[in-house]
């Protein structure tokens, strides 16, 4: 199964993909891109040091715009899903992707549209995302510092992180995989991030799992 991933940083969870890699926690898959929105991101240098190494591309947002005059946020988001879905992808993963991706490329991802006027729509190609909280808890960014915080003001008494569908709404599409990850009182936001972190590199990998033993 082709396995495309999205990151924007340092790849520590395109990494745990890597090394799951044809493992029996994940069979059969095999990361055919790894594509950031961002040069520096070290996880195109962890795709490029792969055995053997992963083909990456990028596109950024602000060149991408300024190149092209007229377009807009939501022409790049379709750009982006253009540049994957040419790989043939069984699964789109975000992992550690910092970029909302809209309706723009959602509904080619998704086979709402084709990806040129007047050609045929394609199959769904399944997109799944990390979060790094609980189901409905702290959407949207800086989530694990938002959790750290509310969890010593007594505000929460839990903390996790799952793996979801991307749907429209962000980080709302359905859970496929949630674990919670122990926080305790006076816990250093340092440490409780190294724990999240930890439990991001197990989940990602039995997400892509559980969707790909999904598909046909
Ligand atoms: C992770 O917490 C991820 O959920 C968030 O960015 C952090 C780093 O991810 N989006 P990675 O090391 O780049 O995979």
């Amino acid at each position: 199964k082709r396995v495309v991933v999205l990151i924007s940083g340092s790849g520590s969870n395109l990494q745990a993909l890597i090394n799951a890699q044809n493992t029996p926690s994940l069979p059969n898959a095999r990361i055919v891109r790894v594509f950031s929105n961002r040069k520096a991101a070290f996880g195109l240098t962890r795709a490029a040091q792969a055995t053997p190494p992963i083909p990456t591309a990028y596109l950024a947002l602000q060149p991408y715009l300024k190149s092209h005059p007229g377009k807009t946020r939501d022409d790049y988001d379709a750009e982006v899903a253009r540049i994957l879905l040419a790989d043939n992808p069984d699964l789109i993963i975000l992992a550690g992707w910092m970029h909302i991706l809209g309706d723009g490329f959602l509904e080619l991802t998704d086979g709402r549209k084709p990806l040129n006027e007047g050609e045929p729509t394609r199959g769904v190609v399944p997109v799944i995302n990390l979060h790094p909280a609980l189901p409905g808890a702290f959407d949207g960014a800086n989530a694990i510092e938002r959790a750290h915080e509310a969890f010593q003001k007594g505000e929460i008494t839990r903390a996790g992180v799952m793996v979801h569908r991307v749907v429209k709404d962000v980080d709302r599409g359905e859970p496929l995989v949630v674990k919670e990850v122990p926080l305790e009182k006076g816990d250093s936001l340092e440490a409780f991030e190294e724990r999240v972190h930890e439990t991001e590199h197990e989940i990602i990998v039995q997400g892509a799992a559980k969707v790909l033993a999904e598909s046909k």
